[in-house]
């Protein structure tokens, strides 16, 4: 592939810091520690158009650091996420063209900002919810990450088992943290998002997300250990990690999901088995299965599909005896509210009353770097004790210009219970 090509065009005097994308990157001046040769080209995907393929582009330059909490990092590998075909497929989230995609890469720093808390030649996965930045899009040879969004691996981990989970870690602990209300203190020293996000001036969180991360849910009815929490669309990566952290803090998990498929992995599994499998086949039913089990207990629940499901998780919540669906049949105004929250979408009617609705406010992770950090530097404790493992792997595909046809494998539908992976060098 491509890489004989920017092979050739290293420079001699290592990286020059003068190189700006056809998009104004700014002129890169930072001092820095050891510079690895760093070519001053490389191979890219760019996104011409919506409902295009991404096309391998060579001699697109390497993009500078702009400021002195960004990285430089080689990328190894990439994990393929289901935006980064949805996004071309129905047009959105592209904001502008050519476009660069891809949401998380592991691979090793090759130069770091003065006040980095990390060094040249560490191995690490990047965590790339910044959209729109194209500098910091995972399908290319050469990422600009900032060092609050990278996580270093543990030598225990692979660059491609690395790649598979910053994404679903960030939207996991996001939505049980902050749109639940859930403390990690007690796993490994955790962030307490609700209590962080509220000792910030709330101008420091953006107009569009402030109402979820600071109103949405009040103190009394955070999440507590022993409180049940549903997941719709369990055999997906979020769900995956999410079901982990959800069992480190105490919470008792059910996940739905097609047990045909994903029965036996589900329930053996050593570190996300739910403490009550549903087979999601007949949704009526399991949301009849789960009443009956949280005993009108449940408050919580997280779905990973869409609008659909989410709305059958909705009737799932609440007292014994009611269902929250076409009546508004939710818990009494007197009792705590219990909480819906939509990855992918949230039921078309309004909320019933007693039932709040949550998105995740993903870009608290990029934009705060108080709760990037505190997210990172966990996850670095967690991989490192054993306590948060990977997803499966379900394949690895060689090389960016394999890309497209990773993404034709998830647009099929052939990607399910785990991660396609994209080994970059
Ligand atoms: N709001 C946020 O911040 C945020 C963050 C992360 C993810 N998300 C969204 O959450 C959803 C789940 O993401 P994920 O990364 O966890 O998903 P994932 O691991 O890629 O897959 C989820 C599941 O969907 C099913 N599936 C796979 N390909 C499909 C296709 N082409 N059509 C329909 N179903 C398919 C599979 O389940 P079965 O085989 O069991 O059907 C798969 O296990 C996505 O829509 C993603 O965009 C949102």
């Amino acid at each position: 592939m491509a890489g004989t090509s920017f092979l050739r065009r290293v420079s001699l005097y290592g990286f020059r810091g003068s190189l700006s994308s056809p998009k104004s990157n700014s002129v890169d001046n930072q001092p820095s520690e050891t510079l690895p040769v760093t070519p001053e080209t490389q191979t890219v995907l760019l996104l011409r158009g919506a409902r295009q393929p991404y096309e391998l582009t060579e001699d697109y330059p390497v993009p500078g650091l702009r400021d002195d909490r960004e990285v430089l990092v080689r990328a190894q590998a990439i994990g393929l996420n289901p935006i980064d075909w949805k996004a071309p497929d129905f047009n959105f989230a592209i904001p502008e063209l050519p476009y660069i995609s891809g949401r998380e890469l592991a691979g090793e720093i090759v130069k770091v900002g003065q006040s980095s808390r990390l060094k040249a030649g560490d191995r690490i996965l990047v965590i790339s919810t910044d959209y729109r930045d194209l500098r910091k899009a995972a399908y290319q040879q050469y990422v600009v990450a900032l060092d609050y969004n990278t996580v270093r691996l543990p030598p225990t981990l692979s660059p491609e088992e690395g790649s598979t989970l910053g994404v679903a870690f960030v939207a996991a602990a996001l939505s049980l943290g902050v749109c639940m209300g859930l403390d990690f203190s007690s796993v490994l020293d955790g962030p307490n998002l609700y209590t962080l996000l509220r000792q910030l001036p709330p101008d420091s969180i953006a107009t569009d997300i402030r109402e979820e991360c600071l109103d949405n849910i009040q103190a009394d009815e955070r999440a507590q250990p022993g409180d049940w929490l549903a997941i719709w669309g369990g055999s997906s990566t979020s769900a995956n990690l999410t079901l982990q952290l959800a069992r480190l803090a105490g919470l008792r998990t059910i996940a739905t999901a097609d047990k045909a498929k994903h029965g036996l992995r589900l329930s053996n599994h050593k570190t996300l088995r739910p403490d009550l499998l549903v087979d999601s086949h007949d949704p009526a039913r399991a949301v009849e299965i789960i009443r009956a089990n949280a005993k009108g207990q449940l408050r919580f629940g997280i779905d990973t599909r869409g609008r659909e499901s989410a709305g059958w998780l909705m009737q799932a919540l609440g007292k014994e005896g009611e269902k929250n669906g076409n009546t508004p049949l939710a818990p009494q105004p007197a009792q705590p509210a219990a909480h819906l929250i939509g990855l992918t979408g949230l039921p078309k009617q309004v909320a019933p009353e007693g039932v709040q609705y949550h998105t995740v406010p993903i870009k608290l992770f990029h934009e705060v770097p108080a709760v990037g950090q505190a997210l990172v530097e966990w996850l670095e404790r967690l991989l490192e004790q054993g306590l948060v493992t990977p997803p499966d792997i379900i394949d690895v595909e060689q090389g960016l210009g394999s890309v497209n046809r990773g993404l034709d494998r998830m647009r099929r539908g052939e990607i399910s219970g785990g991660k396609l992976v994209v080994r970059v060098d």
